[in-house]
């Protein structure tokens, strides 16, 4: 979906024109009387989301205006894949590298399909872009895209082995290495997970890579991996059940953000957990009530089992925090009340440093990859500690349920880790150019530029 100059540069390719409305009237000026008749005539007024072909003189369509605002310019070519002919494309005018780059991953978006089990043509139109940003754009389409489309695998082809084997094929292709603890070893070393897994006719696990230069400073991903979220015995109606493929989407989201720091060569030393459970129901799945005991001691009383993921995220970060991490990202599809609070597109960020998370939320808006700094608000941490064992996975009331589960994953984290949590949705709940209806890649673009600029 990419191309550069220097190549096939005998075909000829047609021109994208992204304009603001205040500039259409100086194209137009430079343009044919026939062009401005047909784009006048069209009604054609540069708005955002919008676009035109204009054919030259032969008649055939050389020409593509689009509206675009220049303080949003990632979905502006988005729709263009998927609705013009095939052939090579190239942009018009003089933007910068961050500009260039925001236009080619909407573009590179716009040809996503998940056609695993409907196979389906994807757009064949390419874009030029500048030779220095090309393997870049690649890498950043490739996550996202192995993103979605993990999160789009129903569970019966993407359980906790086969999400294991994704990571394994990963740490191939990275050149990292790649262990798992299963069985009665889980069980004795991260009885959380095994606790929440052992229900399942398909093995609960703890999946964990390792990349880097160990004299570089340690950074552990920490990814929520519930393969399938019944509820557990705390079932879920059938509406709540229906999109639970996707509870995953943290693990797919640690995996990818692995790919770009490893592809792109961040000096990190970096390490990945991920707790690969299915919330299963049967004879011996945990149940309400139960009182676990974490890989650290914490005493967990399950006030409901459908609060599996705060409970399986416990062992994983116990073990980032014991293997040295200086900071530990995690990310979860962790509550419902998250979305009640903001919606599908705007995931929570929760962070020891308030100054931090506002410089990354500002950074995710300027690069329309969004999330929102919300607060650690210690006091509520009482809701959450029932009189009987040291945490509740659930709390004395329902209200600011995404900040209580941040604080629960706060308690498993040591004091001086720059801890942060991202409480991700992980999915686009209807189509949008670019954006189809399944599994989305959420504030992965952010946090990556956010972590390059920091190891610079
Ligand atoms: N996986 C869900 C959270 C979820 C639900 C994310 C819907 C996105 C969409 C999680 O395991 C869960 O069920 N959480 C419960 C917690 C509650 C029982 C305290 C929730 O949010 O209702
Ligand atoms: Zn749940
Ligand atoms: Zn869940």
């Amino acid at each position: 979906m990419f191309c550069v100059r220097e190549q096939s540069a005998d075909q000829p390719r047609r021109r994208i024109v992204p304009l603001q409305p205040s500039d259409l009237d100086a194209w137009l000026d430079s343009a044919s009387g026939a062009a401005q008749g047909w784009v006048r005539g069209r009604e054609f007024e540069a708005e955002p989301g919008t676009s035109i072909v204009v054919p030259d003189e032969a008649g055939s369509p050389s020409t593509v205006l689009v509206g675009y605002s220049p303080d949003a310019p990632t979905w502006a070519l988005t729709g263009l894949p998927a609705s013009l002919p095939a052939g090579e494309y190239t942009l018009s005018g003089d933007f910068s590298d961050r500009t260039l780059s925001l236009f080619a991953i909407g573009w590179a978006l716009g040809h996503y399909r998940f056609d695993r089990y409907k196979p389906g043509k994807r757009p064949a139109c390419r874009l030029e872009v500048p030779e220095h940003l090309r393997e870049r754009l690649e890498i950043f389409r490739d996550a996202m895209f192995r993103v979605r489309d993990l999160v789009n695998t129903p569970a019966a082809d993407l359980g906790p082995e086969e999400l294991a084997e994704v990571a394994a094929d990963l740490a191939e292709r990275c050149e990292a290495t790649f262990s798992q603890v299963t069985g009665t070893e889980l069980e004795r070393e991260f009885p959380a997970i095994h606790a929440v897994g052992r229900a399942s006719s398909r093995a609960p696990r703890l999946i964990r890579m390792e990349w880097g230069d160990p004299a570089h400073p340690p950074l552990a991903l920490v990814g929520k991996g519930v393969i399938f979220d019944t509820g557990g015995l705390s079932i879920k109606p059938t509406s709540g059940m229906a999109l639970m493929k996707k509870d995953m989407g943290g693990a797919a989201h640690a995996l990818g953000l692995a790919e770009l720091v490893m592809r792109l060569k961040l000096p990190v030393h970096l390490r990945v957990y991920i707790p690969a459970v299915e919330n299963a129901i049967s004879g011996n799945a945990y149940r309400p009530s139960d009182i676990l005991k974490t890989r650290n001691g914490t005493t967990i009383e399950i006030g409901n089992t459908d609060a599996e993921g705060r409970v399986v995220l416990s062992d994983a970060l116990t073990l980032a925090a014991e293997e040295g991490a200086q900071r530990i990202i995690d990310f979860a599809t962790l509550t419902g009340a998250a979305r009640v609070a903001l919606g599908e597109d705007l995931p929570p960020l929760y962070s020891r440093s308030t100054e931090q998370a506002r410089a990354i939320q500002d950074l995710s808006l300027a690069i329309e990859d969004p999330l929102w700094h919300m607060p650690l608000y210690r006091p509520y941490k009482q809701q959450i500690e029932p009189k009987i064992a040291d945490l509740s996975n659930t709390g004395s009331t329902s209200q600011g349920g995404s900040l209580t589960a941040a604080l629960f994953l706060d308690h498993f984290v040591p004091e001086g880790i720059d801890w942060m949590h991202l409480d991700i949705y992980a999915w686009n709940l209807s189509d949008r150019p670019g954006r189809p209806a399944g599994g989305e890649a959420q504030c992965l673009r952010t946090i990556f530029e956010w972590l390059e600029d920091q190891y610079k």
